[in-house]
């Protein structure tokens, strides 16, 4: 029989490139890209009751809380596409309640990846940060401007981006951090995030193709 697809998480703090590499990932590995904070923002700006009890907390750059979060996680991951073509989730678990509903489930990836950033760079790398609402992607006014004036001119900036608000999510980041580590410790992998865009996924891609090779290979051995 086949090897079971891909299942990867991808953390780190608040503007650390996490989105940015899932992109890459994607390309190239055809997972699908489950984030909460895109599928968060998706909620809020359709006006569902989760967008709308989220949006407040997400505002002040808190965390929703976990029941509704989970909610949403799970029900995604439970989907067709997920369980074929494997998963790659960014930005959950982010608390050990959260960590421990998905190993209640017994869901468990193959690989956890924390993108491992400065302070410093995470606080500008947030204020410059730009988001093109038509087709989601991430751009930087100085590290990543947009190819066209066009975009340019449609891009936006996240309301939760200002430097008191990212101050705030760096320091929930780094309280909850440590517990969720202590649950995929036997998988975790740091990667310096402090890198040119392209450097890191090389890195990336180097690790998720022998992670992909090593399942192949306990597959043909069973
Ligand atoms: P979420 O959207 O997950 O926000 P986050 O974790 O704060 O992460 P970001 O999206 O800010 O950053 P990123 O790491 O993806 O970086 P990016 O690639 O954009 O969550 C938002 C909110 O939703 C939360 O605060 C919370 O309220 C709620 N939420 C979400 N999940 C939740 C959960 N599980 N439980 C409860 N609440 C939840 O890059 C950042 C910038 O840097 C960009 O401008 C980019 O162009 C630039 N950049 C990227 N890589 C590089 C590089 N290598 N060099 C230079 N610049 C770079």
């Amino acid at each position: 029989s086949a090897a079971e697809p891909l299942k990867v998480m991808i953390s780190g703090a608040p503007a650390s490139g996490k989105g940015t590499q899932c992109e890459l990932i994607v390309k190239k590995f055809g997972l699908v890209h489950i984030s909460t904070g895109d599928l968060l923002r998706a909620e809020v700006s359709a006006g569902t009751d989760i967008g709308n009890k989220a949006k407040e907390y997400m505002n002040a750059g808190r965390l929703v809380p976990d029941e509704i979060v989970t909610a949403m996680v799970t029900s995604r991951l439970s989907r067709e596409d997920a369980k074929k073509k494997g998963w790659l989730l960014d930005g959950y678990p982010r608390s050990s309640a959260q960590a421990q509903s998905l190993e209640s489930l017994k869901i468990r990836p193959d690989i956890y990846i924390v993108l491992d950033v400065p302070d410093e760079i995470l606080i500008d790398r947030c204020i410059g940060r730009r988001l093109d609402p038509e087709t989601g992607r991430i751009y930087h006014i100085t590290n990543f401007p947009p190819d066209t004036e066009e975009i340019k001119a449609r891009l936006i900036i996240r309301p939760d981006d200002t430097e008191e608000k990212v101050k705030s999510r760096l320091e929930i980041y780094k309280k909850n951090a440590e517990a969720i580590l202590a649950t995929y410790s036997d998988i975790m992998i740091k990667i310096d995030g402090n890198r040119p865009k392209e450097v890191i996924f090389n890195e990336i891609d180097t690790l998720l193709s022998q992670v992909q090779k090593d399942k192949v290979k306990s597959t043909e051995s069973e």
